[in-house]
């Protein structure tokens, strides 16, 4: 399985132009599956609740998922890409695996950053998995790289390959938690930051870039500068990561013990 990322800094409103960009970026390149940053189609930094009210778009019918599935008919691909969704009133920064046949899976960031927390409302759906040519593939969003309980769950689902919209700010952060969340569940894990910088308001913000494709055992197999514009790819070997012996001894999923988690869930008493 082929399996790849675009990084990129998206144009603030310009739909249009940033999917240009996405296929610009990919003209030429092949994979089975691409991943592109979080709020790829937007932008990041909204400002008001009416800047979402003319951007943000129905999943699926919207016009950018609309061109997305095109793109993949012609390609053949499968695409996650994150995009600010519109359900009625209420506003989400959602992702979406979106293949030939149509919308695979979707997912609503559960865990909100910062000013995100003002304009969009936080995810009410489960970490999704979706098939890609028969392998099991998890979405998780961004900051939802600082839980491990979303990667975690993602691997008990059947994940072989975590997919990570990203538009991280906290340099060097989501890169080196992945490779953790990679490793401690031993899957593949495929994160797309973008890059650039968005001053629409105070702060302003600095994307990281850093793209990078992670093995079951925390190895980089591809990654990006902090700012270059590029799509990168990896053959990977997705039934490595069904292997979740550490030792001959030590199965990470077998040698778990929920019976002693129950005040994750509970809360401590
Ligand atoms: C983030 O969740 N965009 C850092």
């Amino acid at each position: 399985m082929r399996v790849g990322y675009v990084q990129f800094a998206p144009e603030f409103g310009e739909k249009a132009e940033n999917l240009a960009k996405i296929e610009k970026l990919l003209a030429g390149k092949k994979a089975d599956l691409w991943v592109l940053p979080e709020l790829c189609t937007t932008g990041y930094q909204f400002t008001s609740k009416t800047e979402l009210e003319e951007l943000a778009e129905p999943v699926p019918e919207g016009e950018s998922l609309k061109r997305m599935q095109k793109l993949a008919q012609e390609s053949g691909a499968y695409f996650v890409l994150g995009l600010a969704e519109r359900a009625g009133s209420v506003f989400y920064n959602s992702a979406v695996l979106i293949g030939p046949e149509g919308l695979v899976a979707h997912y609503r960031k559960v865990h909100l950053f910062f000013r995100e927390k003002l304009w969009f409302a936080p995810g009410d759906r489960p970490f999704p998995v979706g098939q890609v040519r028969g392998v099991p593939v998890g979405i998780m969003i961004c900051y939802d790289h600082m839980f491990p309980e979303a990667a975690r769950i993602l691997a008990l689902k059947g994940a072989l390959v975590l997919t990570h919209p990203a538009n991280l700010v906290i340099p060097g952060l989501g890169q080196l938690t992945m490779r953790v969340r990679a490793l401690e569940n031993r899957v593949f894990a495929v994160t797309a930051n973008r890059v650039g910088r968005e001053a629409r308001e105070e702060p302003a913000l600095t994307f990281t870039g850093l793209s990078q494709i992670v093995s079951p055992t925390g190895e980089l197999l591809a990654s990006s500068p902090e700012s270059a514009e590029e799509a990168r790819v990896a053959e990977i070997e997705p039934t490595k990561a069904q292997d979740k012996m550490l030792t001959p001894l030590n199965d990470l999923v077998q040698d778990r013990r929920p019976e002693f988690y129950q005040d994750l869930v509970e809360g401590v008493k």
